[in-house]
């Protein structure tokens, strides 16, 4: 074994939870699906559990484009079911709710207008948590989101807040739509943007505000390549540390 295969395999041997948080479309998501993938850790993307509430909601007509029917959202709670299943043919975890693979319906424009009026509702954000804890009860997991580093896992082993400008952000996400063949338009999906940070900082529960022990991104200017040299580079640091 090699010097790098040997050093992966001790990462590996020491398992930690990272917790990823920061503003949307940062990069967050594959930020933390890199890292998990470099460590061999389980990635968890938060946001799409919210995501896949809100697609049910709109399914069942509760929320729309009329009054939320917050009431029936929280009485289906129990028979929402949601799970990330790994694809080797894309090499990244995929969204399923009640066994259906929702992973692009998720993402789009009509869910993104809705996920913050659920992401509020309290009994929603309480039983995503439950399921958040649970599937770290083993360590080795990186998940994103809003509320990781202070809500879900406080004591995570690291936590990292991102950030970067909003039209860099509304560009990258109007990109990541185009390529899926979804069409938008720039300024909706920067409007979108803005109307969600809003949503983010000022809701009761939770809102968005980076953990004191979190470490700052901003990722304007950088590209994958270089977040990774610098989140690594602290990885082998804390393992380092935690090991001596
Ligand atoms: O990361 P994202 O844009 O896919 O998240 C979708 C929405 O879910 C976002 O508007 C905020 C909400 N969210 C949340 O409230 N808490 C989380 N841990 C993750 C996402």
């Amino acid at each position: 074994m090699n010097r790098a295969n040997c050093d992966k395999k001790e990462e590996m041997e020491k398992k930690l939870i990272i917790a990823i948080d920061g503003y949307s479309s940062c990069g967050k998501s594959s930020f933390a699906r890199a890292i998990a993938s470099e460590l061999n850790y389980i990635y968890i993307d938060s946001g799409a559990m919210y995501r896949a509430v809100t697609l049910y909601s709109i399914r069942k007509g509760y929320t729309g484009n009329g009054d939320q029917k917050t009431g029936s959202i929280i009485e289906d709670l129990p028979t929402i079911h949601i799970s990330f299943i790994y694809n080797p043919d894309i090499g990244s975890y995929e969204t399923y709710l009640n066994s259906e693979n929702v992973e692009d319906e998720i993402r789009s424009i009509e869910v993104s207008s809705h996920v913050s009026r659920i992401s509020q509702i309290h009994e929603v954000r309480a039983r995503m948590v439950e399921l958040q804890r649970q599937i770290g009860v083993y360590k080795g997991i990186v998940m994103d989101g809003r509320d990781i580093g202070t809500v879900v896992f406080p004591d995570a082993d690291l936590k990292i807040f991102m950030t970067a400008s909003v039209d860099i952000r509304a560009k990258r996400r109007y990109d990541e739509l185009r390529g899926k063949n979804i069409d938008v338009d720039l300024e909706e999906v920067r409007m979108n943007i803005i109307s969600r940070d809003i949503a983010d900082e000022n809701r009761d529960i939770s809102p968005l505000r980076r953990a004191d022990d979190a470490l700052v991104l901003d990722n304007s200017r950088m590209t994958v390549d270089q977040q990774m040299e610098w989140v690594m580079k602290i990885i082998r640091q804390k393992i380092n540390e935690d090991r001596n």
